[in-house]
């Protein structure tokens, strides 16, 4: 199998996409668009954010260590773009989307009602990379739309909708399972 170098892009996609909250004491809360996230650990649970220093959501994270991670759908990518080509310096991006503010339980920063799924997260460690700084930061709090889970609180999977992003275009995906964990050994 011959290969070539690879340009442009890592190729490590789909990213998901979300909206990270945050809030600095006399300000609007704040809304930004994040591509490069993940969940990084599951005991207890981490998620880790990657974030450019001039970000005004990068000042408010550094003085406060927490944010809130919003999942939108892809019927939300207009405000997702707004969000992120929109600074919260001059802007009340809450405002501009028509969002609703959802109290958090453990965090200051208000979470978005409209999406689906909501997590209060705590910095725990900043690493600075080089053109971004990554925090790694642990849930402290999830909420999900109630009419998007199952009874034992477990998300309809299929049915949330996810956005994601491959430079520079925003994909829907519609989740097709094709396997379950583990079912190499045990179908
Ligand atoms: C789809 C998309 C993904 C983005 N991903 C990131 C990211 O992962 N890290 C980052 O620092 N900025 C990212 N940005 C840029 C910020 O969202 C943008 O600079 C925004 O205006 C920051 O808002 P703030 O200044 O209010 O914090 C992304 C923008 C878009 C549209």
């Amino acid at each position: 199998m011959k290969k070539i170098p690879l340009k442009g892009m890592l190729c490590l996609y789909p990213l998901p996409v979300v909206l990270v909250t945050s809030l600095r004491n006399g300000e609007p809360p704040n809304i930004a668009t994040l591509a490069w996230t993940g969940e990084v650990c599951s005991n207890p649970e981490m998620i880790a954010i990657s974030v450019q220093p001039v970000r005004h959501t990068f000042k408010i994270i550094r003085e406060t260590g927490e944010f809130g991670i919003n999942m939108p759908t892809a019927a939300m990518v207009r405000q997702v773009d707004i969000c992120g080509v929109n600074t919260g310096k001059d802007a009340n991006k809450f405002n501009m989307c028509g969002f609703t503010q959802f109290k958090s339980e453990r965090i200051s920063a208000p979470l978005i009602a409209e999406c689906p799924v909501n997590l209060e997260c705590l910095v725990k460690h900043t690493l600075m990379l080089g053109s971004h700084y990554i925090f790694i930061a642990q849930v402290l709090t999830k909420h999900i739309t109630k009419d998007l889970a199952y009874e034992d609180g477990n998300p309809m999977l299929d049915k949330l909708n996810p956005l994601s992003f491959v430079s520079p275009n925003y994909y829907k995906l519609e989740p097709d399972s094709i396997g379950h964990f583990g079912f190499s050994k045990n179908p």
